[in-house]
C-alpha cells in the first residue's frame, strides 16, 4: 500500500506509529554518559528522522547514502580526511564555526581550519619569509594583534600556513618539505611583519566521494585564494581565520562556505621596480596589511576545535 492510497485516519496512525518509534530511540539513549550527551544524541535521532519523513527517502536512496559514506570512510586515511572534507561542502564546518563564534562585535571573524593545519611547524622571526622554496609571487604581510579596545596584544602567538602558486599545500607536495608553513610572535606593541606567497584559487581534493558529489551537482570544487592564520595568546580566545584576496573569481562560490566579507582584503600588487620593505625581491612582489583582533577568554586556549594542539 503505497502512502497515497491511505485515508486520512489511517495516515495519521501511520503517523503516530512513526512518531512513537522516534521517541522510543530517543528514549533509549537516556543513560547516556552526560546530560550534554543525551541532549545532542536527542537531537541528532529527532533531525535524522525528520529528514526521512520528509524527503520519504526510499530504500535504495537509504542505500546509496550508506554506499556512498562507507566509500567516504574508504577514501580517508592518516594523510586524508574525505569525512571533514565532506562536512565542509555540506556547510556543517562553517555552520560549527558560527554557532561557536565570538559574539564580541568588535573580534576579527572566524572561519574554517581546514585539514592542512600542522600543530609542529617551524618558528620564524619577525620579518622572516616562510616560504621555504615554494614557489609563488613573494607576499609581504604586516598588522597587529590586539584586544576589542585596541590594546596591543604583545607576544600573541601567529600561525599559518598556505599554498603555494601551484594551489597546493607542502603536505600535498611528495615528501617530507615543510614550506609556505610556520609561527611567530607579535612583538611588545603587538606587531607583526612576515613573508609569505600570494595566494591562488585552488581545487579542493576532488578525485574521492566528496568530488563526485561535487560534480553530480554542477559544483565547483575550487576555494577562493586565501592565506591561514590561528591567532592566540593566553587570556584572549584563539582565532582561527583566513584572509581572502579581494576580487578572487570564486569569492561567491567557496566550496567549503568559508567566505566571510570581513575577511576579504586587498592584496596589493608592487612591480618589481618597487624596493619592498626589509629584503630583496627579484620581480614584482605583494603586500597585505591586517589587524586581528582577539576576544576576551578564560584560558586563550579554547578553540570551536577543542583545546589547540601546540603548547603556549
Ligand atoms: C583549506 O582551506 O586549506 C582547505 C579546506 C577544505 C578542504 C581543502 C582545503
Ligand atoms: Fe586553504
Amino acid at each position: 500500500v503505497s502512502a497515497l492510497d491511505l485515508t486520512e485516519s489511517e495516515r495519521r496512525m501511520r503517523e503516530e506509529s512513526d512518531d512513537a518509534l522516534t521517541d522510543r530511540v530517543v528514549k533509549s539513549f537516556a543513560g547516556a554518559s552526560s546530560p550534554r550527551e543525551r541532549a545532542v544524541l536527542e537531537s541528532l535521532v529527532r533531525h535524522l528522522h525528520g529528514f526521512i519523513r520528509e524527503a520519504t527517502l526510499t530504500d535504495d536512496e537509504w542505500r546509496a547514502g550508506i554506499d556512498f559514506l562507507t566509500r567516504t570512510g574508504h577514501t580517508t586515511n592518516e594523510c586524508r580526511q574525505e569525512f571533514i572534507l565532506l562536512s565542509d561542502i555540506l556547510g556543517a564546518s562553517m555552520l560549527t564555526v558560527r554557532v561557536n563564534q565570538t559574539e564580541d562585535p568588535a573580534a576579527t571573524d572566524s572561519t574554517v581550519f581546514g585539514p592542512f593545519y600542522l600543530s609542529a611547524s617551524p618558528g620564524i622571526e619577525l620579518g622572516d619569509a616562510l616560504a621555504q622554496g615554494a614557489p609563488g609571487r613573494p607576499l609581504f604581510v604586516r598588522g597587529t594583534v590586539c584586544g576589542p579596545s585596541g590594546e596591543p596584544i604583545s607576544g600573541a602567538r601567529l600561525e599559518v600556513w598556505g599554498a603555494d602558486e601551484e594551489g597546493l599545500y607542502d603536505v600535498q607536495h611528495e615528501g617530507q618539505r615543510v614550506a609556505n608553513r610556520g609561527h611567530l610572535f607579535a612583538d611588545d606593541s603587538g606587531n607583526f611583519t612576515f613573508w609569505s606567497i600570494h595566494p591562488v584559487a585552488y581545487s579542493i581534493p576532488a578525485d574521492g566521494p566528496v568530488g563526485e558529489l561535487l560534480r553530480s551537482a554542477e559544483r565547483s570544487p575550487m576555494r577562493p585564494a586565501h592565506l591561514h592564520f590561528v591567532v592566540s595568546a593566553r587570556g584572549w580566545r584563539t582565532l582561527v581565520t583566513h584572509l581572502f584576496v579581494a576580487g578572487d573569481r570564486y569569492l561567491g562560490s567557496d566550496a567549503e562556505f568559508g567566505v566571510v566579507d570581513s575577511l576579504v582584503v586587498p592584496f596589493v600588487e608592487h612591480p618589481a621596480t618597487e624596493p619592498p620593505p626589509g629584503r630583496h625581491v627579484d620581480g614584482p612582489w605583494s603586500s597585505v596589511a591586517y589587524d586581528f583582533v582577539l576576544a576576551p577568554s578564560a584560558d586563550g586556549l579554547e578553540t570551536a576545535f577543542g583545546k589547540l594542539p601546540t603548547p603556549l
